[in-house]
């Protein structure tokens, strides 16, 4: 079955960037069984629609983490954010027109997307994240 399988390389250390791939994960996969059960257009654009919105959500979540901490990698970092939103909304806008998926092509696109950028992109930012928490003062007890 085609599915994008979870491991634990994936884990960035960022709780937070974490929880949010996991969820991302189950979003892929839900849109991945639409398609490929053959579900219709109608519920493959549901799991679609659930993906790109909590795609960008987590996107944006990211991304106010990088404004944060003044992220030296932040432009080169949201322009892949940017540039895999657009060709998922063209997917998108192909779909609604009647066309055809690739499901094949669509799918591993999209895993090997998730993967290299959460190995590459993702890893760096939660370092990044990581050094900063530890030139922050302790926090006070009360
Ligand atoms: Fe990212």
């Amino acid at each position: 079955m085609m599915q994008f399988s979870w491991t634990d390389d994936l884990y960035t250390g960022s709780t937070l960037i974490d929880g949010d791939h996991r969820k991302l994960v189950d979003l892929v996969n839900a849109f991945f069984q639409s398609m490929q059960s053959g579900q219709g257009n109608g519920r493959v654009g549901k799991t679609m629609n659930d993906l790109i919105a909590y795609t960008e959500e987590h996107f944006g979540r990211e991304e106010a983490e990088m404004e944060r901490i003044q992220y030296v990698a932040s432009l080169a970092h949201k322009a892949e954010h940017t540039k895999l939103l657009k060709q998922v909304v063209e997917l998108k806008a192909m779909l609604d027109a009647g066309g055809r998926i690739n499901i094949p092509a669509v799918s591993d696109f999209l895993g090997e997307w998730l993967r290299d950028h959460i190995l590459a992109a993702d890893m760096k930012l939660a370092a990044a994240l990581k050094q900063q928490r530890s030139f922050e003062p302790a926090p006070q007890l009360h």
